[in-house]
Order: structure tokens, then C-alpha cells, then sequence
């Protein structure tokens, strides 16, 4: 092994064994979410190189593991058998002292060539591309002996060099990275390599107005290309064409997820062995003091409709999380609200509930804990001005003419949830206020479900109430 990775190792034990001391106290964390994948102790960011290999799930993820805090970025390490449950393993890469990489070890992708799985990733700094490949079924990194493979920008006038998603395409690998040309916009730049160690520049894929355009994705859906961007803002999406290696929206640059750049920020993506494309965002959720900051989200299908649209649903696998259960039928709201008890825990439950909307003009649910003056979390549609809602956070969204009917699907966790509508959209939100009222911890068990609905004839169809299992058992 060569000095650069010898001093990799050394770093590797010293972040384990920081995280290590304090992964028991953040694991009983009553507000910590216990469905949603986290680090196994302090802080989490961008999910990293989600990536499948010899029948194994990987996902990486941008990663301190001295403090809940931004800083001294590792990519951290998670596996799995069916993308539900996880496991930790050791964190895969740290910034090495005296190397290219040694101020951060930031966001990027993972991709097998040739049979081996690499990694690349931006090292800091000055912004550089490198890789790291792994012979041990990804237990173990080596970092590239001619690190950095893309160590200079390929104009003088960029703000921003980082963030590598590559992908296969017609016998060559491609990279997009993201990027701002100065006094113009975000951007997108475009790289083409035979074997990931030597690559060319092909110029921007894509060109906006915004800021950086941080952790690029680009891959194809159905018979459109989609281009999603984390521009220092809530990240956007568009779908067009792709030809002579530009990018061209044919639709509206749009939300990725409904919620504000805290609760949904850089999401990645990877196409699984069925060919499903499939996502995970970064949640900055986290009560001030805890020994843990940030969530992912849980993982979203993405797909391209019949009618053109964009696609978001939960992976039809969580569904395994599913424990005792109640349900509902035939629910006819009036205009008063109607509450109904369950027995299941308020706070880590999946929640599908099936509105007739007929001549509504909102419909509302909430769900809180039985005994009073306790939070709340409500998920509302508004259908005259298209609005949804969840704990504050809002974003467009209207069911089509002709559908006539809302499917809701509420993954409380905590201090998280989400909230996917019609199959179409997404709205994540993260915070303190879910967790615990008041500094103590939410009595256990004991939940309410409240339905509300405004105008003639709305109807609940069907309302379930699943508890959720930890993802970690
Ligand atoms: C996005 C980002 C990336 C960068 C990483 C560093 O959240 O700023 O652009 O690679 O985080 O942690």
C-alpha cells in the first residue's frame, strides 16, 4: 500500500472510532427517525453512489463523523439486501492528509467498469475530480495513485467544480459535474473518458441562470432525458432532449420535492436490476444539541406517465416496514371535522388515505397524539388555489381534471415526514417540532387521525394506518 493510502487507513480508524463512541446514544434518540436512513451518528448530507453490485445495495453519503455539524467530509457507508432495511458499514473514504483530497472528500458516484466498482469523487481543495476503486466487494477503497484525474477546471471564469454523476452510454462513460460560469449562471459541464482515468472535456451540457448547480443528474426516462440540479435552491428538475451532448428542456423546470432546500436538498439516484430509477434526497432535520443531524429520504421511484408527467412514488417495497394495522371505509366528511383513535404510535406510521374529492374544495388530514396540547402534523390539499401542505411547508400541486380523486400517502418518522400525492408529487418536511413536545418525550402509543374536508360530498373512500418497523432490525 502506498503512503497516501496508508495515511487514508489511519484516518478511516480515527473517523470509525469518533462515531463509534457516540452511535449508541444517537440510536435512542427518541426524536431520531427510525425508518429513514441516517448515519450512525452525527452529521449526514447528500446521499452519495447509490449503486448495486453481487446482489447488494450500496449507499454512500456526504458524512462528519466528528460533530453534527458541516465539516471534515467522509462518505459514509450503508448496505442493503432490498433497498428497506439497511446496515452500517465502516465509513468508505476520508479526506487524506498531504493528498488532493485532504479538505473533503465530497459528493459524487459510483459505477462498476470493467467489473470494478469506482467511486468517484470531488476532492477538496482546490476542486478536483478523483477516483477510488474497490476489490472487496466495496469493504474497502483504494485511492487512485494518479489522483486527481480531472485536477484543473476547463475555463478560467467557473465558480463551483464538483459533484461527478456519470453514467454508460454507447461504449463511453460520460460525466456531468456541476458548475456557475461567472456574470452568467449555473451550469452543467460535460466530460467524456474510456476508462474513467483520462477524460475530455465536451463543454457545458447545460446552461441556466441560477447558482451553482450543485450535484447534478441526468439520465434517461422513458424516451426523455431528465436533468435534475441542486442550485443553492430547492432543486429543480426539467425533462427534454439530448443531442450532439446538450441538453434540451421540453418542459418547465420544476420541484424535485415540493418542501424548502433544508428538507429536500442534492438528491441522487440509480437505476436498479428491473430498471427502475430510483432516488433518495438529503433531509437537515435534527434537534440543536443532538448527537445526530440530517435524514435521507426514503427511496422514490421516478418514472415518465403516459400522460408526460413526472412520476414520484415511494418504493412499492417499504411496504415490508408494515405492521399492525388499522383501517377505515367509507368515511363521509361533512363540513365539521371527524376524528378517529387508533392504537398504533402517532409518530412512526404510514398513513394512505383515499379521497372522493366530488365538489371539495379542501381536504385536510391530520394525525396527533391523544392526549391534548400535544403537536400536530396536517397535510392539507387545497383544490381551489392548488395548493399542498404539511407542517407549514407548501408547494403547487392540483389533481387532474378527471381525476376526481386524491391518494395521499403520509410517512410520519419522527422528525420527518413525507407526503406523496397522486403519485405525482413529493413534499418532504424536516423539524424539530415533531420529535417532542416540550423537551420530553412523546408518551408512546395512542394516535388520532383527523379528516376534514370542505364542500359537497367529499368522502374519506379508505383510510389505513400501518406502524412502521426500524429499518435497522
Ligand atoms: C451539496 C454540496 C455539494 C458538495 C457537498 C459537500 O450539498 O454542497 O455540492 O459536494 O455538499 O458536502
Amino acid at each position: 500500500m502506498d503512503q497516501l493510502n496508508l495515511e487514508h487507513r489511519r484516518a478511516l480508524e480515527r473517523a470509525n472510532a469518533s462515531v463509534a463512541a457516540v452511535a449508541g446514544r444517537a440510536a435512542s434518540d427518541p426524536t431520531r427517525p427510525v425508518y429513514h436512513l441516517t448515519s450512525p451518528a452525527y452529521w449526514i448530507s447528500d446521499p452519495n453512489g447509490p449503486v448495486h453490485f453481487d446482489g447488494e445495495y450500496h449507499l454512500f453519503f456526504q458524512h462528519n463523523p466528528f460533530a453534527s455539524e458541516w465539516g471534515n467530509m467522509c462518505w459514509g457507508h450503508a448496505v442493503s439486501e432490498d433497498l428497506v432495511r439497511w446496515e452500517h458499514l465502516p465509513i468508505a473514504l476520508a479526506p487524506g492528509p498531504g493528498s488532493c483530497d485532504k479538505d473533503g472528500i465530497f459528493s459524487g458516484c459510483c459505477v462498476i467498469h470493467e467489473g470494478v466498482p469506482t467511486i468517484l469523487y470531488t476532492g477538496v481543495s482546490p476542486e478536483c475530480q478523483c477516483i477510488a476503486t474497490s476489490e472487496d466487494r466495496l469493504r474497502s477503497w483504494i485511492k487512485h495513485a494518479a489522483n486527481p484525474v480531472i485536477p484543473t477546471r476547463p475555463r478560467g471564469d467557473l465558480e463551483g467544480f464538483r459533484d461527478p454523476f456519470c453514467w454508460r452510454q454507447d461504449g463511453s462513460w460520460y460525466m456531468a459535474l456541476g458548475s456557475r460560469i461567472q456574470e452568467q449562471g449555473g451550469c452543467v459541464l460535460l466530460y467524456r473518458s474510456a476508462d474513467l482515468r483520462e477524460w475530455t472535456y465536451l463543454g457545458p451540457l447545460f446552461q441556466g441562470t441560477t447558482g451553482v448547480m450543485e450535484c447534478p443528474s441526468f439520465f434517461p426516462l422513458g424516451d426523455m432525458w431528465l436533468l435534475c440540479v441542486s442550485p443553492y435552491a430547492q432543486p429543480l428538475y426539467a425533462m427534454g432532449e439530448y443531442t450532439g451532448h446538450r441538453f434540451r428542456p421540453e418542459t418547465e423546470w420544476l420541484p424535485m420535492d415540493l418542501g424548502p432546500r433544508e428538507d429536500f436538498y442534492a438528491p441522487n439516484s440509480m437505476l436498479d436490476p428491473q430498471g427502475r430509477r430510483i432516488q433518495w434526497g438529503w433531509v437537515q432535520v435534527g434537534p440543536p444539541g443532538a448527537c445526530w443531524k440530517g435524514v435521507l429520504t426514503l427511496p422514490r421511484v421516478l418514472s415518465l406517465r403516459t400522460d408526460g408527467q413526472l412520476g414520484i412514488e415511494p418504493l412499492p417495497e417499504l411496504a415490508r416496514l408494515r405492521r399492525r394495522h388499522q383501517r377505515w371505509e367509507s368515511l363521509s366528511l361533512a363540513e365539521d371535522a371527524l376524528e378517529i383513535l387508533t392504537d398504533l404510535p402517532w409518530d412512526t406510521v404510514e398513513v394512505c388515505a383515499e379521497f372522493e374529492l366530488g365538489g371539495a374544495r379542501e381536504v385536510a388530514l391530520t394525525l396527533g397524539h391523544v392526549s391534548p396540547g400535544r403537536r400536530k402534523i396536517a397535510v392539507a390539499y387545497d383544490h381551489d388555489a392548488g395548493r399542498l401542505s404539511c407542517a407549514e411547508r407548501s408547494g403547487k400541486f392540483r389533481v387532474l381534471p378527471g381525476e376526481d380523486r386524491l391518494q395521499l400517502r403520509i410517512f410520519l418518522d419522527r422528525s420527518v415526514v413525507e407526503v406523496y400525492a397522486n403519485g405525482r408529487v413529493a413534499l418532504t418536511a424536516g423539524g424539530d417540532w415533531l420529535g417532542v413536545g416540550e423537551g420530553a418525550p412523546e408518551p408512546a402509543g395512542g394516535g388520532t387521525v383527523a379528516l376534514r374536508g370542505r364542500g359537497e360530498g367529499v368522502r374519506a373512500s379508505a383510510v389505513d394506518v400501518w406502524e412502521m418497523a426500524s429499518i435497522w432490525d
